[in-house]
């Protein structure tokens, strides 16, 4: 079970299950200090006036973002210190990361209650409550569904009260980001899964078995013969090394009170890569780079979980889902280095290494997302090992053939606090991808521009509409607990479009 969020009052009565509470620390120029606008008191429970900032040096305390500092002693439940970072720019990322550091020390089981100033240090209280919300389901979130000791104690505090107000309106912000985290936690799981227990059909009926149950939200699932039938040239030389069967998957929302812009419900594809395991093919990966290559399913996870939050958070444009699913594998029947795919529009790609896989299988879910006429089109891939050099695990590189929609995207990453950066798509790069036998070739120059020459092949199959694309190749998986994101699966990406899809249409509140 998730974690849970409630908003309460300071002069409610303390829980008995109550193990911890927190009190927020920010940093200063002369050291660790309290926030104006701390109560006196929550539950009973008397709240420290000041820090003796020497005190706090003398236990390593510096109040950055997610510290905490246990005050041992206390009569009663744990009292902790809880860094955001320094006084001059705590944001809601810091409130996440604070939240998830707390819930994590408070303890196993009961419950922790996390004091925030009056006035919610300038932020606005319905967007603390949601920072808080995701920080703590998703800093307590666990995978162990394979572990045979399935450890019955909880990793963190089961519950979370929030000491804040206004009441109704932190509270449509813990609503709020309690949806943005079951979606997140959703594509984690999915992303965890070993990759012999996520094939193309078992992804598929997971993703069946969660949208069912949502309103407005209708699942196709297109089997093999109809993969060839509809001509996914990419989608099938991908899958023939595989004994796994491919599957294609779309997902399509209508919004129950939708929103009119310029006379017309505004339309959004989400296209995301569905490689369950990425062995490279032929073009086989070492030993080492295929550990984390169940990861490369995590496009599709996070347009899936995205479609699956849509009706809960009352998205109110259209929104389409379509994840190309499939393993890369070596097998016999495998593609080979020098054949050519033909993909759903007509054009042609050399393959020249099994492992640029991804783009095969986005070139047709691309074409069938541009046929569905949208206004945008967003796909998302853990497409390139050159992303990750570029922009590390915590940065995404984003693309995209229309100023507009990249804006609108960044915006909503800031909300989320899931970085994206700007690439460019050069026209003076077209010839890396220029095919000796085709119209052209699946790799760029080698050791060049790897993630632009990847982006430059998928902009061949967008059409003339607007297009963005995310290479989530970094973040999608984290190798340490950093921040909220436990080791494995992060669900990067399906904050950033949830905030997209849920403001779409909506003025701008800052430019
Ligand atoms: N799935 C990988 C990209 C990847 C690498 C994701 C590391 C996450 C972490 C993709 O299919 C791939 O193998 N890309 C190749 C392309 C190359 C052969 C042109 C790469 O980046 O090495
Ligand atoms: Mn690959
Ligand atoms: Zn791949």
């Amino acid at each position: 079970m998730a974690l849970s969020v409630k908003v309460t009052t300071s002069a409610e009565h303390a829980p008995p299950d109550l193990v911890a509470v927190g009190v927020p620390v920010v940093a200063t120029g002369n050291g660790p200090a309290l926030p104006e606008g701390l109560p006196p008191s929550v539950s009973g429970f008397a709240l420290p006036e000041t820090l003796d900032s020497r005190w706090c040096e003398r236990h390593r305390f510096k109040a950055k973002v997610g510290e905490v500092l246990d005050l041992y002693g206390l009569e009663g439940p744990g009292r902790l210190l809880v860094g955001l970072g320094d006084e001059e720019s705590v944001d809601e990322e810091s409130w996440r990361r604070a939240a998830a550091s707390f819930v994590r020390a408070s303890g196993a089981g009961g419950r922790a209650l996390l004091v925030v100033p009056q006035g919610c240090m300038g932020l606005a209280p319905a967007d603390l409550g949601d920072a808080v919300t995701v920080g703590a389901i998703l800093g307590s979130y666990r995978f162990d569904s394979y572990r045979s000791k399935r450890d019955s104690n909880p990793s963190t505090v089961e519950r979370l009260d929030v000491c804040a107000g206004p009441l109704d309106e932190v509270e449509g912000g813990v609503r709020r980001g309690t949806i943005f985290a079951a979606a997140t936690s959703f594509a984690r799981d999915l992303v965890n899964t070993p990759p012999s227990d996520l094939t193309p059909l078992s992804l598929a009926a997971k993703i069946n078995e969660v949208l069912s149950h949502k309103e407005g939200v209708t699942l196709q699932v297109w089997d093999e013969e109809r993969i060839a039938d509809e001509r996914l040239g990419g989608l099938v030389g991908v899958s023939r090394g595989s004994n796994e069967s491919p599957r294609l998957l779309r997902a399509d929302y209508t919004p129950k009170n939708p929103v009119e812009v310029n006379g017309r419900i505004p339309y959004i594809a989400l296209v995301g890569k569905g490689i369950t395991f990425d062995s490279g093919g032929l073009s086989l990966k070492t030993a080492e780079g295929m550990t984390t290559m169940k990861t490369d399913m995590s496009g599709a996870a996070v347009v899936m979980a995205v479609l699956s939050a849509c009706s809960d958070l009352d998205v109110r444009v259209r929104v389409s889902a379509i994840a190309p699913v499939t393993e890369n594998m070596p097998g016999g029947s495998a593609i080979k280095p020098g054949d050519v795919v033909t993909i759903r529009n007509g054009k042609t790609i050399e393959v020249l290494n099994t492992d640029a896989e991804g783009r095969l299988v986005l070139a047709d879910a691309l074409v069938l997302a541009t046929e569905l006429l949208p206004d945008a089109i967003v796909d998302v891939a853990t497409l390139t090992g050159a992303a990750v050099v570029a922009l590390g695990t915590e940065i995404a590189p984003i693309f995209g053939t229309d100023a507009a929609l990249v804006d609108q995207i960044c915006m909503a990453s800031k909300r989320s606090g899931e970085k994206l950066w700007r690439m460019p798509l050069p026209d003076e790069y077209q010839d890396h991808i220029d095919s000796e036998v085709a119209d052209m070739k699946n790799v760029g120059k080698p050791g060049q521009a790897g993630s632009i020459a990847a982006a430059l092949l998928l902009r061949e199959f967008t059409g003339d509409g607007a297009w963005a694309h995310l290479d989530i190749a970094g973040p999608a998986r984290s190798s340490e607990l950093v921040g909220y994101n436990p080791k494995g699966g992060t669900g990067f990406g399906v904050r950033t479009l949830l905030e997209l899809l849920s403001r779409y249409g909506e003025p701008s509140d800052d430019g």
